[in-house]
């Protein structure tokens, strides 16, 4: 039993206090709990004192912090169970790797602001890899001063772009936490999770214009067991987009706008794909974004499969294409058209989603010719359009969704 009690320990904070409730509340006796007590102060008092300030490293504020940083996280990913802190303060960074695996748990703490540079030279700024437990926190924020790279983007003129760097990436995390972090101004991507499972994003803010090219807030891609809740995110691009191999997924209360709104894809753009499944975009508020909740594939795409993704009680405050499933999606014309997409949708539901459209077509839901959408249910949809011209539509094709509940538009009021 102990020493199971010190694995666990080890392994995670959130985890050490759950146990230890779990064996409080078992009927094992007051003698474990003690037990159960003193090795929880022993852990504490072991991670207390591994605090790797990066001051301690030469890091100081207005001053360029790679190199301290990058010993700092050496020096404390040597040792079980600690934590790195860049205290308050503005600081200069360039492109990091803070690479694992870690003895054991690691805290990476940013109660500062990091500046990136104008040229970062690399496709990222901030790189988290292969660590397991994790915890990135502090309120801090990662500035990626996008504001003179934005120009340099062609990606809307060039299907093969160069990308510019993405602020925070997450690759092979695993049984972690990132939470009350803030990523502004990034240059491309803000945070991009990739071979994650099991990564909690809470309360996270992400900040850049509404004009930011692919600014994307959170890209979730080929990672499972991921949930993001409480975020705040207003950008150039899309709130949240989740990729290819993508599996179980949920978003639960995010606000969000500026921005393209929260969507599964794009997918069918590349070959070799991996099933999307398991999606659930719960509550939150979409504000004056250029659509609501989308699923888009390329046409002329590879076979592949997009299934179980539920959207559910959401508000849309004047959202441009508040419900959408885009199957020709081809932005920039950048795509051939000859033929439909080979993205097969299956069990989709949108559910409770209320407020208003700055368009006419409130819901559309366009489904590919070769392989219709199957399985969607629609089910109380009350989106109202203040515009002129009449009162708001939906168009269905190559779809016939199950309907219940209130319909305002009614549903497929124009269908092929
Ligand atoms: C539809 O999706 C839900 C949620 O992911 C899942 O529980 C259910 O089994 C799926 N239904 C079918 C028929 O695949």
């Amino acid at each position: 039993m102990i020493n199971i009690i010190i694995e666990k320990g080890n392994h995670h904070t959130v985890q050490q206090i759950g146990y230890s409730r779990e064996i409080k509340n078992n009927k094992m006796g007051k003698n474990l709990s003690i037990v159960t007590i003193s090795l929880q102060l022993l852990l504490a008092s072991t991670s207390a004192g591994q605090v790797f300030d990066v001051k301690s490293y030469g890091g100081q504020p207005n001053a360029d912090i790679t190199q301290a940083l990058t010993k700092a996280w050496k020096a404390a990913c040597a040792v079980a169970g600690c934590k790195v802190v860049i205290s308050a303060g503005t600081y200069k960074l360039g492109a990091v790797s803070l690479l694992g695996p870690c003895k054991g748990a690691i805290e990476f703490q940013l109660q500062g602001t990091l500046q990136a540079p104008s040229n970062v030279g690399k496709d990222f700024w901030v790189s988290f890899k292969r660590i397991d437990s994790l915890i990135v926190s502090g309120g801090g924020a990662f500035d990626g001063k996008g504001q003179t790279a934005w120009q340099k983007n062609n990606c809307a003129k060039n299907y093969n772009c160069k990308t510019l760097p993405i602020n925070i990436r997450f690759d092979f995390i695993t049984n972690s936490i990132v939470r009350d972090i803030q990523s502004k101004d990034s240059k491309f991507f803000h945070i991009n999770v990739f071979g994650c499972n099991n990564l909690q994003i809470q309360h996270v803010t992400i900040t850049a214009p509404g004009d930011s090219p692919n600014t994307d807030g959170i890209h979730i891609g080929h990672s499972s067991k991921i949930t993001i809740t409480n975020a705040k995110i207003g950008t150039g691009d899309d709130c949240v987009s989740i990729g290819d191999g993508a599996q179980d997924v949920t978003v639960n209360q995010v606000t969000c706008g500026p921005g393209h709104g929260i969507s599964v894809g794009s997918l069918g753009r590349y070959q070799n794909e991996e099933p999307v499944s398991g999606i659930r975009i719960i509550g939150g508020t979409l504000s004056n974004t250029k659509n609501g909740v989308r699923i888009k594939t390329w046409p002329s795409s590879p076979p592949g499969t997009a299934s179980d993704m539920h959207f559910e009680n959401i508000i849309m405050n004047n959202v441009a294409n508040p419900i959408l499933i885009d199957q020709g999606y081809c932005p920039n014309n950048q795509c051939s058209n000859k033929s439909p997409s080979k993205v097969k949708i299956s069990n989709v539901s949108f559910k409770n989603i209320r407020g208003t459209s700055s368009t006419k077509e409130a819901m559309k839901l366009i489904c590919s010719k070769s392989v219709p959408c199957q399985q969607v249910a629609v089910a109380g949809i009350d989106l109202v359009y203040k515009g002129a011209g009449g009162s708001a539509t939906s168009t269905c094709v190559n779809v016939k969704p199950t309907v219940s509940g209130k319909q305002n538009p009614p549903a497929c009021t124009s269908k092929q």
